[in-house]
């Protein structure tokens, strides 16, 4: 749907959550053209207020969109967000992409990213889904997101949640996985997104069984022998251990 027909429409809300006047949904909808934004697909796993979209946080709503002729992702900035503005995000996430990380940012305004759609499931949803049944898959998905998360170590930026990476790891249908959301990421912190991302994916409480299964460490003290010398040197050859020794 256009997105100035979306803004004057029953489902305008998507553009500005969780309220916002009707002369602001118009504003949005002209930055959003001026950006190339061309229309907006109401399609996705979470429903708001009515609306399908691809997923809803604390600071955005992430809609199905088009650009420039092509489908994207759009992030809209929620009107109750803690940000003023999406560019430090902006900023990050130019940053993860160059480092390898993250999907490509095609665009940005202040309240907009135009990015790559991730396309595939949640990783909390994946490990507990019959894809992950088979302990090839969980191993290939395990040692993308560790080698996506050594990538951002190496270029010193920390994504700042990757502790809880239920919904901010997306694995794809050829087990491709993409990390989403540099809102809380920081360039100045101490960058521990192999150390967050691996606690919770072999040792935490919700998604490590099947890892651990998968990776034949049957406890969880394995899994903090690994990973604790990673943790003291962030090296290279370190992390090498950490995946030989999860057979990775
Ligand atoms: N590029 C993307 N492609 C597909 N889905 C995405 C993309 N970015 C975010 N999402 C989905 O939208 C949800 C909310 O986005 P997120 O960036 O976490 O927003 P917030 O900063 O508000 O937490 C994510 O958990 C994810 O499911
Ligand atoms: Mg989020």
């Amino acid at each position: 749907m256009a997105v100035d027909r979306l803004a004057a429409g029953p489902h305008g809300h998507v553009l500005g959550y969780p309220r916002a006047t009707p002369r602001r949904l118009a504003a949005r909808a002209a930055a959003l053209r001026a950006l190339g934004v061309t229309a907006v697909s109401l399609e996705g796993p979470v429903i708001l207020g009515g609306a399908r979209v691809l997923g809803k946080g604390y600071s955005s709503v992430v809609l199905a969109a088009r650009w420039r002729r092509r489908g994207v992702a759009l992030k809209v900035r929620r009107t109750d967000s803690p940000r003023r503005t999406m560019l430090a995000e902006a900023r990050l996430l130019a940053l993860a992409n160059a480092a390898g990380a993250g999907p490509r940012l095609l665009a940005r305004s202040r309240n907009a990213l135009v990015m790559e759609r991730a396309a595939g499931a949640p990783i909390g949803g994946w490990l507990a889904s019959p894809a992950a049944r088979r302990a090839g898959a969980v191993r290939a998905v395990v040692r993308r997101t560790l080698e996506s998360c050594r990538a951002l170590d190496r270029a010193g930026i920390d994504h700042g949640e990757l502790s809880s990476p239920s919904r901010h790891v997306i694995v794809g249908d050829g087990h491709e996985i993409t990390i989403v959301d540099f809102e809380s990421a920081s360039a100045s912190r101490r960058a521990s997104n192999v150390t967050s991302a691996a606690q919770a994916l072999l040792i935490g409480a919700s998604l490590s069984a099947p890892v651990r299964r998968a990776c034949g460490l049957p406890g969880r003290e394995d899994a903090v022998v690994l990973l604790r010398a990673y943790k003291s040197s962030m090296s290279d050859a370190s992390f090498a251990a950490l995946l030989g020794g999860l057979g990775l």
